[in-house]
C-alpha cells in the first residue's frame, strides 16, 4: 500500500480523477468501436462524450504541476479495466452500453460531490474545474438514464457489477488510497 502521508489531499484527488478520466476514455473508445455494429444510434452521444472525457483528462493534468501531483503509476489498470468494461458492454449492446454509462457516471458524480464538499474555499481554481467537469458528467448520466429504458433484473445486476468494478479499479489504481481519501474528505468536509 502506498502511504498518502507525503501527498496533499489535492494531489491525491487529482491523481485519482486523472486516472478515472483515462479509464473513461478507454471505456468510450471500446464502446464506439462496437457500437458501430451493435448500437449505431448511440455513436453521436458516445463520440461527444469521448471528446468531453479527453478534455477532462487534460484539465486535471493541467492542475497537477502547481499542486505537486503526479499521474497514477498504475495507469495500465485503468487501460485494462476500461477496455474490459467498454468491450463487454459494447458486445452486449445498446442497453448494456447505457447501463454502463449510467453506473460509471453516477460513481464519478458521487466522488466529485465529496471532493467539492471538501475543497470548498480551500482551492478555488480546482473546485471551479471540478464543478465544471461535474456538470458535463451529469449530462452523460442524464442522457443514459433517459435512453436506457425501464430497468429489469439483468440491468440491475449489470449496474451493480459495474459499480463494484469501478470502485475496485479506483482502489487498485490508487493502491488502496481511495478509501482513505474518501474517509479524509468526509471527515473534514
Ligand atoms: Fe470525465
Ligand atoms: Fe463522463
Amino acid at each position: 500500500m502506498s502511504t498518502p502521508k507525503n501527498r496533499t489531499v489535492e494531489a491525491r484527488i487529482l491523481r485519482v480523477n486523472h486516472g478515472g478520466e483515462h479509464g473513461a476514455i478507454r471505456i468510450y473508445r471500446a464502446q464506439i468501436a462496437l457500437a458501430r455494429l451493435r448500437a449505431p444510434d448511440l455513436l453521436p452521444f458516445l463520440t461527444r462524450t469521448l471528446a468531453h472525457e479527453r478534455e477532462h483528462l487534460e484539465r486535471f493534468r493541467a492542475l497537477m504541476p502547481t499542486r505537486a501531483a503526479k499521474p497514477c503509476r498504475l495507469m495500465w489498470i485503468w487501460s485494462v479495466g476500461g477496455v474490459a468494461l467498454g468491450g463487454v458492454t459494447g458486445v452486449l449492446g445498446r442497453k448494456a452500453i447505457l447501463v454502463c454509462t449510467e453506473a460509471v457516471e453516477r460513481t464519478v458524480h458521487r466522488h466529485l460531490d465529496d471532493q467539492l464538499a471538501w475543497l470548498g474555499e480551500r482551492d478555488a481554481e480546482m473546485a471551479a474545474t471540478i464543478h465544471d467537469i461535474q456538470q458535463q458528467e451529469l449530462g452523460h448520466l442524464r442522457y443514459a438514464e433517459k435512453e436506457r429504458g425501464a430497468p429489469n433484473g439483468l440491468t440491475a445486476l449489470l449496474d451493480a457489477t459495474i459499480c463494484i468494478a469501478v470502485e475496485a479499479l479506483i482502489w487498485l489504481s490508487t493502491r488502496g488510497d481511495s478509501l482513505r481519501l474518501a474517509r479524509t474528505l468526509r471527515a473534514a468536509a
